[in-house]
């Protein structure tokens, strides 16, 4: 007994001091990395795989301050209120001007919808009535239309609409949501790309986000196209 206490003393004093602290530090330092690691896999995997939940941008909408139809104006239907008249099957890029070149889309302003509402659509629509308030047509003062974003990014990504437009009319294979005609050609116009993340706007009485645009879904497309992948290309 005694010996092997005086052996386990001797082996004490031949173990560094620096180990002696260094192995605790370690233990301890070990135990952070994992809890790091795991809190950042866990973040990663909620990222990739997360089941959108509706509250953070899934099929979200939103009340806006005029009801503005994409129907009536990008539709190439026949109007509801009247049957007789068509819709009026206008490009998306007439007034999201900016999509093809910038990393917004834009949204035009209230000028641009008094060029045609000036004259057009009955006096007694309530919702026009507003758009011509807010235009100043009635001698009211001007004030902008605050649309409410439908689509939105967190802070912490990056989204350009440029290089996804560029891109996908000249490779309509990668559009997603349009039928063979669009997709079998061998290029085609902004306004034909438009459905791969943003669904049918056309026939949409209001807009609503229909795709998750989630980061797997993101990563998954720039793999198959020989987009970057690296986190620093979407994540500031
Ligand atoms: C190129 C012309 C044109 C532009 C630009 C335009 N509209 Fe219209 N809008 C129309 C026509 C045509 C109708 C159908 C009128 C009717 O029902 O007789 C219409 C209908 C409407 C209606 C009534 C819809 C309904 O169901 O009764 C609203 C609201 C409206 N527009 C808002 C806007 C807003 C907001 C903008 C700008 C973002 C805008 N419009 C830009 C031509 C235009
Ligand atoms: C006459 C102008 C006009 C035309 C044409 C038009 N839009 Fe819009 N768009 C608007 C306005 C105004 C808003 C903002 C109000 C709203 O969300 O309804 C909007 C909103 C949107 C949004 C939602 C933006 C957000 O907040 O996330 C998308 C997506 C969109 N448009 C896509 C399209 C597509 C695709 C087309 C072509 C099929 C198109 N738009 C044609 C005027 C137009
Ligand atoms: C590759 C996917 C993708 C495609 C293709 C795409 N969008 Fe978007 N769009 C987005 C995302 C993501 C957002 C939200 C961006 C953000 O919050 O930074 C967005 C936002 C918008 C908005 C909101 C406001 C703004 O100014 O950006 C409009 C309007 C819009 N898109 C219109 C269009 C139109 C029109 C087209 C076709 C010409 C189009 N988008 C094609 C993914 C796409
Ligand atoms: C339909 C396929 C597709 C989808 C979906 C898609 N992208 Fe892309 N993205 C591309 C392609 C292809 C490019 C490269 C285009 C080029 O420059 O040739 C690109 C380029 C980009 C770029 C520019 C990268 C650089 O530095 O050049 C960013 C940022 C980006 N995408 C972010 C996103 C985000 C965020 C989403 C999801 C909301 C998304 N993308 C969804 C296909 C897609
Ligand atoms: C092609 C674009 C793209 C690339 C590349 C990308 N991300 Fe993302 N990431 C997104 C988008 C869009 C979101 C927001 C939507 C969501 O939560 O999925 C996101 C969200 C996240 C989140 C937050 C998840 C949550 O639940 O809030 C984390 C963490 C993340 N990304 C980490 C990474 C890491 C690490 C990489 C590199 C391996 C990476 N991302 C590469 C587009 C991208």
């Amino acid at each position: 007994m005694a010996s092997l206490i005086s052996s386990i003393r001797e082996r004490n004093k031949k173990t560094p001091t620096w180990l002696k602290v260094l192995v605790p530090v370690l233990a301890v330092g070990g135990l952070g990395v994992v809890v790091v690691t795991a809190a950042l896999v866990a973040f990663v995997v909620t990222g990739w795989l997360g089941q959108p939940v509706p509250v953070l941008g899934f099929d979200q909408t939103f009340d806006q301050p005029i009801d503005f139809p994409h129907t009536v104006h990008a539709g190439t239907g026949q109007l509801d209120r009247d049957p007789s008249l068509p819709e009026l099957g206008l490009d998306c890029t007439f007034c999201h001007r900016t999509v093809t070149t910038q990393a917004n889309a834009g949204v035009p302003p209230v000028q641009q919808c008094a060029f045609c509402h000036q004259s057009i659509g009955p006096e007694s629509n309530s919702q026009l009535q507003i758009l011509r308030d807010h235009a100043g047509i009635d001698g009211s003062d001007k004030e902008p239309i605050n649309w409410r974003r439908v689509h939105r990014m967190p802070d912490h990504v990056r989204f350009v609409h440029e290089p996804h437009i560029r891109y996908l009319t000249a490779n309509p294979s990668a559009i997603g949501n349009a039928g063979s005609e669009v997709t079998g050609a061998a290029s085609v116009e902004p306004s034909m790309v438009c459905s791969t993340c943003h669904g049918d706007v056309a026939a949409m009485e209001q807009v609503k986000q229909v795709e998750p645009l989630k980061m797997g879904q993101c990563v998954d497309c720039h793999r198959d196209n020989g987009a970057p992948t690296d986190c620093a290309a979407c994540h500031h």
